[in-house]
């Protein structure tokens, strides 16, 4: 029987309905930067899976029941009761994103010109890691770099490379991070038995190991469906395991947390946590708090609940391999196999007659707006190229990918039904989409605060 969502939809919110010119208008009028767009004019919005999930009546009736208190207060210790049973981990504190517990985290184990090793840095992570003087280094495995290969783990670290970079820098490494499911590469799951090996190189060289669980139940759940030896298990005993093999974690809660604001840090070093105590207290808020309002750290203690039901699970999985397959059908190329949070569509082979330095990536998420209000965002040189001072490109990235975002409990099957069906129109035209050319652009993330200039193909 075809998983369905194990909820009804109890309250909606209407979504804008575009014209092809307003949209034309709205995008010039932000430059050709998708973050510039309002979202009054963007009608699927498949920017992010981060922070736009659906909340549960159930999350709501908690939030009601919020306890404001500065210290100690009753939504701290449910927050604390369920992420302490999730990871395992000793000492836990609240943040308010994902990358304020990087911030918090990597300024208390980093020092200037250490190295952190990872399969993959999310962007933030990355900036955070080079914010302290340190550089972030990406070992992913060999299948990661072929997009088409439909290898069950290619969001491994290559261990080889990462034992090779532990013995030849020694002292250099500060800390090896894991990122579960790989974001920046597809959002491929990582396998235990990955995780286990890490583990073993980082007590061998005396490294810690943190994990960036932004995606934890995900990464659970597909371990659970692909990996030998982990069926019969449960996603939240996965996800255990996987805490449990590592010295940490920061996490985001606004993916796997399904909630609109939360993160996590976890810690077993005592030492590490009081250094990350400081840190919060100082910048962030009370240990007890940590910069979330009451009703945030209730949400997310029932999203981490929720997250982990496999019917859930199960039936967001179908979710992305129904779509993945109108994708294909359209005549797009994917990043293979699809994973659960994202889409990434592979824009360097369907727009062959942009190159690089028209940055095809872009020029497909522009097209998707154009003709059908979709937002999503490039994954590609523009994200991931180097620049020189005149902003030309120099380096182009390996791919030039699009993500499109799947925001949980959010859209319907009919969503993507129409989502897949406008990019069906681009995709019989490839030719007629237009290139772009970078007019300027901040130093470090970029994409964030660029502007550029569409180039209309000849005609
Ligand atoms: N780590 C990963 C793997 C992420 O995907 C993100 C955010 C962060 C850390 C930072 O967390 O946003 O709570 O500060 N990813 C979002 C995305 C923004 O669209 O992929 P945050």
């Amino acid at each position: 029987m075809k998983p369905f969502p194990p909820y009804r939809i109890q309250v909606v919110k209407e979504i804008p309905i575009t014209t092809r010119q307003q949209r034309e208008d709205a995008l010039a009028r932000a430059s050709y930067n998708m973050f510039d767009l309002p979202s009054n004019m963007v009608t699927i919005d498949l920017l992010t899976d981060s922070g736009t999930g659906a909340v549960s009546a159930a999350q709501e009736a908690a939030a009601a029941q919020a306890d404001r208190s500065y210290a100690g207060s009753d939504s701290y210790y449910r927050f604390r009761a369920v992420l302490d049973e999730v990871t395992s981990y000793p000492h836990v504190f609240p943040v308010h994103q994902g990358r304020a517990a990087e911030r918090v985290l990597f300024s208390s184990v980093l020092k200037a010109g250490q190295l952190s090793l990872s399969n993959t840095h999310f962007d933030t992570t990355r900036a955070n890691v080079e914010l302290l003087g340190a550089e972030a280094r990406d070992l992913p495995c060999a299948e990661f770099w072929n997009l088409d290969s439909t290898e069950p783990f290619k969001g491994n670290v290559d261990l080889a490379a990462l034992e090779d970079t532990l013995r030849s820098e020694g002292e250099r490494v500060g800390q090896v991070l894991i990122t579960i499911t790989n974001n920046g590469g597809g959002g491929q799951p990582v396998s235990m038995a990955n995780l286990r090996a890490v583990r073993a190189l980082c007590d061998r060289y005396g490294v810690p190991f943190f994990l960036d669980a932004a995606r934890f139940a995900e990464n659970a759940w597909m371990v659970v469906q692909r990996e030998a030896g982990y069926g019969h298990l449960t996603p939240r005993e996965v996800a255990r395991q996987a805490f449990a093999l590592a010295d940490g974690c920061v996490a985001s809660l606004k993916k796997d947390g399904i909630a609109p604001m939360g993160a996590v840090i976890g810690l077993r070093d005592p030492e590490v946590a009081k250094r990350c105590e400081v840190n919060l207290i100082a910048t962030e808020g009370f240990r007890t708090y940590g910069g979330l309002a009451a009703h945030d750290l209730e949400r997310v203690a029932r999203g981490v609940e929720e997250v982990l039901d496999p019917n859930y699970l199960r039936s967001r999985e179908a979710d992305a391999a129904y779509f993945a397959e109108l994708v294909n059908r359209a005549g797009v190329d994917i990043v293979r196999p699809a994973g659960m949070h994202a889409l990434y569509l592979n824009a360097g082979r369907l727009l062959q007659h942009i190159p690089p330095h028209g940055f095809p990536g872009h020029a497909l998420a522009s097209e998707l707006y154009l003709a059908g209000g979709v937002r999503c965002v490039e994954l590609g040189s523009l994200y991931l190229g180097t620049f020189d001072e005149d902003h030309n490109l120099v380096t182009p990235a390996p791919f030039e990918l699009v993500r499109v975002a799947i925001p949980r409990r959010t859209y319907t099957q009919a969503h993507l039904e129409y989502v897949a069906d406008v990019l069906a129109d681009v995709a019989k035209n490839p030719t007629r989409v237009a290139s772009y050319r970078v007019v300027d652009a901040p130093p470090v993330l970029r994409h964030f605060n660029l502007t550029l200039e569409r180039i209309p193909p000849r005609p």
